[in-house]
């Protein structure tokens, strides 16, 4: 399959994205996990292409956006998404996001309600690093600094998928591998800084009022269903969908139940 892969500098950044179907139709913007790029949303982009105009881009420093100078950060990140949509000439749409594209959204969605129709939450959560977890990735950028990239990869795949996945999906995870493996040093170092620095966002999500899916992997244990159930019972009129059979990538991990949800989810709310 073939998508135009598109450009546009942002920021001061270069920033490569997809935009696929019908120009005039309700829009669905895909921001994908770290260290991820775009394309981790094909089999999404696939099914609601033929309803909706969907957008998938890489965040700066992943896949084939550019990386700039500045230090990353969450708000950063979410500077980007609102000059693309600027630059697009898009007021509103239905964002989804995945794990770090999910914590893109949360900040995104609080601090420019007016920007987005509904939500898509997938596999992330509202908390802010404990410093446990601040500490895990400054050791990871040792680790990688001294170890590598492929060993990181290796490490983290472990993580990311469900035991079943791992061995029944091995086309997925090596395609994870690769998308790991293409990130450079650098930019994983930044990224785990910007990760580490992101503020909770639990405290504002009764602020938003926007319709919202939240979904979560059975299986994921980096963000585990109950985080996904954290952010559903602050969200007034959310919904739940846990995943079955999937762990921390469940839109890759069980593509039909994801699509199936996501589907009617934005059917539904195909008039905001
Ligand atoms: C992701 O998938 O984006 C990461 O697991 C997020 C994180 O490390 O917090």
């Amino acid at each position: 399959m073939d998508y135009s892969v598109k450009n546009l500098v942002i920021n001061n950044c270069g920033i490569s994205y997809i935009d696929e179907g019908p120009e005039n139709g309700k829009i669905i913007l895909f921001v994908h996990g770290f260290p991820f790029n775009k394309f981790m949303w094909k089999r999404q982009v696939e099914v609601l292409k033929a309803t909706c105009r969907v957008i998938a881009y890489d965040v700066r420093g992943h896949g084939n956006s550019g990386a700039g100078s500045e230090e990353f950060s969450i708000d950063l990140f979410v500077r980007d998404l609102i000059g693309l949509m600027d630059a697009l000439s898009i007021e509103k749409v239905c964002l989804c996001g995945l794990s770090m594209g999910g914590y893109i959204a949360l900040n995104a969605a609080v601090n420019h309600p007016g920007r987005f129709s509904s939500l898509v939450l997938c596999d992330t959560t509202c908390v802010a690093d404990s410093p446990e977890g601040k500490e895990k990735r400054m050791k990871a950028i040792e680790n990688i600094e001294t170890n590598g990239v492929e060993t990181y990869a290796v490490e983290s795949i472990r993580k990311l998928f469900s035991p079943d996945s791992l061995s029944e999906r091995r086309d997925d995870v090596a395609v994870i591998k690769e998308m790991i493996m293409n990130t450079s040093t650098v930019v994983l170092g930044k990224t785990l800084r910007a990760l580490a620095g992101r503020e909770e966002t639990c405290g504002r999500l009764k602020e938003i009022d926007a319709p919202v899916l939240v979904m979560a992997g059975e299986e994921d244990t980096i963000t585990p269903p109950s985080a996904a159930m954290q952010i559903h019972e602050q969200i007034k009129g959310s919904s739940l969908h846990i995943v079955e059979k999937a762990g921390h990538i469940s839109n890759m991990e069980n593509p039909i139940s994801f699509n199936h949800r996501l589907m009617q989810f934005v059917l539904e709310t195909i008039s905001h």
